[in-house]
């Protein structure tokens, strides 16, 4: 049988950070408030001229280098993001030409902070089926770009950067299941109200920005990510002592937490960027990954649980042997 296997990952910030002292200055906010409510003491914010394939492209290049590969080997790429630098062409292709790659398929998925998931989920079907053998799957985002800075409930809440695997066709296993989920009855509580069909004229002075109820995202996010659990482990017919390392989208320490205790897991085993990346979306997953692989943390062989959720709805979560 074959598998899909992540063999190199990859992460990328800007270097530009701003912190809780420093939105103080901006809107009527404190460092105590962010951290209390969120854990988030820092976030990296794209300079301006840098672009989400920008980001992309150094994540992209720092996961080849860790599998030992060229972007020549790449034959699919996938590119999660909600802030393409364009209308049209996809994130994926301006991608695909800055790693002088030609010919294999390249395509964006918009399904907003679970979006890593849903293209690790999608390339590992190409993979499985013989579609793809070596696929870049990235998460990259430019949020910064798409919130309104007067807007201290959602302002602090988000950062831009990009995480990146490579996933190649393995006998040994690697993706063990994947579940996606979407309800698009609830777009209002988590929206950029505004588009390229429906226009950003008539909305926030003439742009779309986030628009967001905190507090009831919060509470669906907790009660879904708590299903998918249930589900990611009945699905593999596993206990919750067989994960070694959660892997959870970077929104609010309090939601992480929530998640952690359900599968009665020490937060010794959950990997954290959220305070010193805020919630950087489609990125969040792969820099959390990226992050603990190199340090040294997630070792192969060991069972990883990824979840995610956003705007959509949408959730999802993967369970991986690394
Ligand atoms: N600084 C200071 N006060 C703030 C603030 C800020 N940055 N943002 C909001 N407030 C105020 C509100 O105005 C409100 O004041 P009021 O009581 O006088 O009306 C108060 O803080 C409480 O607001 P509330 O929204 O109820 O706070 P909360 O405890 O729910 O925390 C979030 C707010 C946004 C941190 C929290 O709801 C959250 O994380 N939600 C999920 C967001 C998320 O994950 N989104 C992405 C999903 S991928």
């Amino acid at each position: 049988m074959t598998y899909a296997r992540i063999t190199g990952t990859g992460g990328y910030l800007p270097d530009k950070v701003l912190t809780n002292h420093d939105l103080e200055k901006m809107v009527d906010t404190t460092d105590q408030w962010i951290r209390e409510r969120t854990g988030i003491s820092k976030r990296h914010i794209a300079r301006d001229g840098q672009y989400t394939v920008d980001l992309a492209e150094h994540a992209a290049r720092r996961a080849l280098e860790a599998a030992g590969r060229d972007a020549q080997d790449v034959d699919l790429i996938i590119v999660a993001t909600t802030t393409p630098d364009r209308v049209f062409p996809s994130t994926a292709c301006l991608l695909q030409k800055r790693l002088d790659r030609h010919g294999c398929a390249a395509f964006d998925i918009q399904a907003v902070c679970t979006g890593f998931v849903y293209a690790l989920s999608v390339a590992d079907k190409f993979v499985r089926t013989g579609s793809a053998k070596c696929a870049l799957v990235v998460g990259a985002e430019t949020l910064s770009r798409v919130l309104d800075w007067n807007d201290r409930s959602t302002c602090v809440l988000f950062g831009d950067g990009a995480g990146a695997v490579l996933l190649e066709a393995s006998d040994e296993p690697g993706i063990l299941s994947t579940h996606l989920h979407a309800d698009g009855a609830y777009e209002h509580l988590l929206s950029v109200p505004g588009g390229v069909s429906q226009g950003y004229d008539s909305l926030n002075d003439g742009k779309g920005y986030v628009t967001m109820k905190g507090n009831e995202v919060f509470k669906v996010a907790v009660n879904t990510l708590g299903r998918i659990v249930d589900e990611t482990l009945e699905a593999n017919n596993l206990d919750k002592s067989a994960i070694d390392w959660l892997i959870p989208h970077q929104a609010n320490i309090r939601i992480i937490q929530a998640t952690a205790k359900k599968l009665k897991m020490s937060m010794d085993h959950v990997v954290v960027t959220v305070d010193e990346h805020g919630n950087t979306s489609g990125a969040s997953v792969p820099l959390a990954l990226d992050v603990a692989v190199r340090d040294g943390r997630i070792k192969r062989g060991e069972t990883l649980l990824m979840e995610a959720f956003g705007g959509g709805f949408t959730w999802g979560s993967i369970l991986l042997k690394y």
